[in-house]
């Protein structure tokens, strides 16, 4: 169980004096919103106000609890957020001095997402709103790291073309207002943080797998192994990751029967030429998705695996390349935080869009929900 500091790039936290509630500044930037996350392995609580300002940010990661199981174990997950949510709310306000009637909405991913942790994250969210009389915002989690990149970019105006990229999730989506997605493409089969962590694990390198492949492929050579590009060229804006994992389990194996293990040379070059198969597929499948016309500005990605810098670089010029502008989240934002659903919070919150207290959890929950059902639409965490 580990503690994350504060991020240290993310805005800093204001005077808590200009945050003085109920009218006592000239300017309030309301709303205030606490929002808390709790749909996988970690426990976060964030406040956020109007002016874009992430007043408080706190995080318990759970990797060290369910490492051994080399992935996320659902009720090791919904213990620890019950064991741990109570104390970050408590810890938030009290880092800017506010009480809990001094917000102005609660918000809580309600889904997709485990559903254990999600019920202890909505269920205290409830019971907040209710005893301080406020009101509650049920935000679903693919919609938090969709708006996510609004709170530290003022000037990301909607339309977007978004490339949602996490631990459950691959998808194209056109961002045509809060509330209002339109996928383009979606994975068939794995999603592309699954595909990080199942190479990950392939190589004995833990959970999650990211972080892990992306500091290995920085020493790799990408072209060693020759690893298949799924859907690349192909009219869908469709991913597949499910094949490139299985092949570079048999070039994993045939070093196996070949030398008796795997060097660290070798490891490095399997990484690198997983994340250069993995990078041409979104490349190949945003650059696709630009070409067909206007979808606004700006090219954006978030959600977890948008941290990967290499990643990053490679849209980056996909966008370039198409004209438009490219906006990625820092890099504490991209991975699952209190702070987006917060934000997401402020958005839904400023359109009047609020829930019952009887609104429920929801295992699975597409962000498009009149769009075709698809594997990868609404789906996070079930095959932890
Ligand atoms: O958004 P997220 O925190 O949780 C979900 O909503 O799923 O994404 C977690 C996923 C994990 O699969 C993790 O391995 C991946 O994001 N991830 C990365 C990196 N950092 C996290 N993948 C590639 N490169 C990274 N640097
Ligand atoms: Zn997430």
């Amino acid at each position: 169980m580990t503690d994350t500091a504060t991020p240290a790039d993310r805005p800093a936290a204001p005077d808590p004096e200009a945050h003085t509630p109920e009218g006592a500044g000239p300017v309030v930037p309301r709303p205030i919103v606490l929002g808390i996350e709790t749909s996988c392995d970690e426990t976060a609580v964030a406040l956020v106000d109007g002016a874009r300002r992430v007043l408080a940010h706190k995080l318990v990661s759970q990797i060290e609890d369910h490492a051994a199981y080399g992935g996320v174990v659902p009720e090791i997950a919904a213990r620890a957020h019950i064991e741990h949510l109570d104390r970050l709310v408590k810890a938030a306000l009290d880092d800017v001095g506010l009480a809990l009637g001094d917000v102005d909405a609660v918000a809580a991913t309600a889904g997709p997402g485990l559903i254990g942790g999600v019920m202890v994250g909505l269920v205290t969210a409830k019971a907040l709103a209710l005893a301080a009389g406020k009101p509650l915002v049920a935000v679903n989690h693919l919609e938090a790291h969709a708006l996510s990149p609004r709170l530290t970019e003022p000037d990301l105006d909607f339309p977007y073309l978004l490339l949602l990229v996490s631990g459950g999730h691959c998808q194209i989506l056109v961002v045509e207002g809060v509330g209002r997605y339109r996928r383009l493409g979606s994975t068939i089969d794995d999603a592309v943080g699954e595909a990080f962590d199942k190479t990950a694990k392939l190589m004995g390198l833990g959970y999650p797998g990211g972080p892990a492949v992306e500091r290995l492929a920085a020493a790799g050579d990408p072209t060693r192994f020759d690893l298949p590009r799924p859907f690349v060229g192909d009219r869908s804006l469709n991913f597949s990751f499910s094949g490139l994992k299985s092949a570079l389990r048999r070039q994993g194996e045939r070093l196996l029967a070949e030398q008796g293990g795997l060097s660290d040379a070798d490891k490095a070059d399997l990484c690198a030429a997983f994340q250069a198969a993995v990078a041409d597929c979104l490349a190949d499948r945003v650059a696709r998705a630009l070409d067909r016309g206007p979808a606004g500005a700006a090219l954006v990605v978030a959600g977890g695996v948008a941290a990967n810098q290499a990643l990053r670089a490679r849209l980056a010029q996909v966008a370039a390349d198409a004209g438009r502008t490219f906006q990625a989240p820092p890099l504490w934002l991209c991975t699952d935080n209190g702070a987006m659903v917060a934000w997401a919070g402020v958005e839904r919150f400023r359109l009047g869009f609020t829930d019952p207290l009887d609104v429920p959890a929801r295992p699975r929950w597409p962000l498009d929900e009149a769009g075709a059902p698809v594997y990868g639409s609404g789906r996070k965490g079930a095959k932890a």
